[in-house]
């Protein structure tokens, strides 16, 4: 355990002790999420290759005896929601954090017919407002904390699967399944190859001796829920040409040939997707050989796919890619990671390169408000897991069988 994970633990458990005045009986723990490659992949039922990262949200838990939850945020001014199972509360909106927590009790108990209420409190590390699914983590550590808390074994698949419907449908975000997966399913030193469709899940193992380094930009990201549906709807608009269920189901060869066919714009945003798939497979097997060459331009082909094609990155994280990928030269690969418009910069960076993009990023970053990038630097972390307070702490579970190759 490390010691930021153990320093949120006790913040979780004194902060129950302090709100509720007694023992927490379970805590669960999710991470937060950097995603490798594979970009606008998962709401086309494709590929991604996200990792988990060591900065998580933790949940603390009791059981009450009526049918209320009662939640504190310790790391939101304290905070405090009531509600009743019995009397669904409305969304508040606005990205509330409130209504991550009542969508996905809400889901648990309408799936798992909950036979009580709880006390909650909630803390964590994972950066707001980054693009590194904060609220993900927070989902899914609520979801493998009620399983345990109400003796369900583990699920993370599950969990996922519910944390996306709570998502999409109380919180209004029509986000795809990659970050809660991630976050359910993680392992430490492996990013996970992640089937969309059939949420398959396999684990790739990273390259010894190299980095992941999260840039984050400090640009706001600017018009991200109405850009990002209006991408949904163009790659819709693009399978519905196709005839298919969706993007994943279009060669590369099909692109090629529908160029004259489709609307410019949307037979862009469908070769980003259909080109993407493609990246996905071919990083997960460079990186267990640590083909470093391989991943540099697999990297660079997705941020210009992403700029070019599905038009997502902005001038500033543009610039932070091509000061990163100066100094690495094909040592290692940066792109922009996640929804865009802003955020994170993910690279993958050898130990001993990481002073130098450090310096080269300190010296010539800056965001157009004069801010310099913030920088972490870590390996992939575990998935979800549930701890019994007073009890040894389980292995994190084993996720499920391996994806299919693409059609
Ligand atoms: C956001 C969404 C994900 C995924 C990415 C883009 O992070 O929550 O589901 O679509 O954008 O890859």
């Amino acid at each position: 355990m490390t010691a930021s994970t153990s320093l949120l633990q006790e913040r979780g458990r004194d902060g129950f002790r302090h709100t509720f005045g007694s023992a927490p009986a379970w805590m669960a723990l999710a991470p937060g999420r950097v995603n490798l490659i594979g970009e606008h992949t998962d709401y086309n039922d494709g590929f991604v290759l996200p990792c988990a990262l060591p900065f998580q949200t933790i949940v603390a838990a009791g059981p009450r005896t009526d049918r209320q939850v009662r939640v504190r945020a310790l790391d939101l001014g304290d905070a405090l929601d009531t509600f009743s199972l019995d009397q669904p509360p409305q969304p508040l909106g606005q990205g509330d954090w409130r209504d991550y927590v009542r969508g996905m009790l809400l889901a648990l108990d309408a799936t798992l017919a909950l036979p009580h209420g709880l006390d909650l409190t909630i803390a964590g590390d994972v950066p707001h407002g980054a693009g590194l699914s904060s609220s993900a983590s927070l989902m899914v550590a609520l979801g493998t904390l009620v399983r345990a808390l109400f003796g369900h074994p583990p699920d993370p698949v599950g969990v996922a699967q519910l944390a996306r419907l709570a998502e999409n449908q109380f919180v209004g975000c029509q986000c795809g399944i990659m970050d809660q997966l991630a976050s359910a399913c993680g392992a430490a030193d492996h990013a996970v190859l992640l089937d969309c469709r059939d949420l398959a899940v396999r684990l790739v193992r990273l390259p010894p001796d190299c980095q992941l380094m999260i840039l984050h930009s400090r640009v706001r990201r600017g018009l991200v829920d109405s850009a990002y549906n209006q991408r949904r709807q163009q790659c819709e608009q693009a399978a519905r040409h196709f005839g298919v269920r969706a993007l994943r189901d279009v060669s590369e060869q099909q692109i090629a040939d529908a160029r004259p066919l489709l609307d410019p714009v949307v037979w862009r945003r469908a070769r980003h997707v259909v080109s993407e798939n493609a990246r996905v497979w071919q990083a997960a097997d460079a990186l267990p050989v640590g083909d470093l060459t391989r991943m540099a331009s697999l990297m660079s082909a997705s941020h210009q796919s992403m700029r070019d094609d599905f038009e997502i990155t902005v001038p500033a994280i543009d610039q932070l890619v091509a000061i990163v990928t100066a100094v690495l030269a094909s040592q290692g690969g940066a792109r922009m990671t996640g929804g865009g418009f802003g955020g994170c910069v993910v690279a993958l960076v050898p130990t001993d390169a990481v002073p130098a993009v450090t310096a080269a990023v300190a010296r010539h970053y800056r965001s157009p408000e004069g801010a310099n990038a913030q920088v972490h630097v870590c390996t992939a972390a575990s998935g979800a897991r549930a701890v019994a307070l007073g009890a040894a702490e389980p292995e994190p579970t084993d996720p499920n069988p391996a994806p299919r190759s693409p059609s």
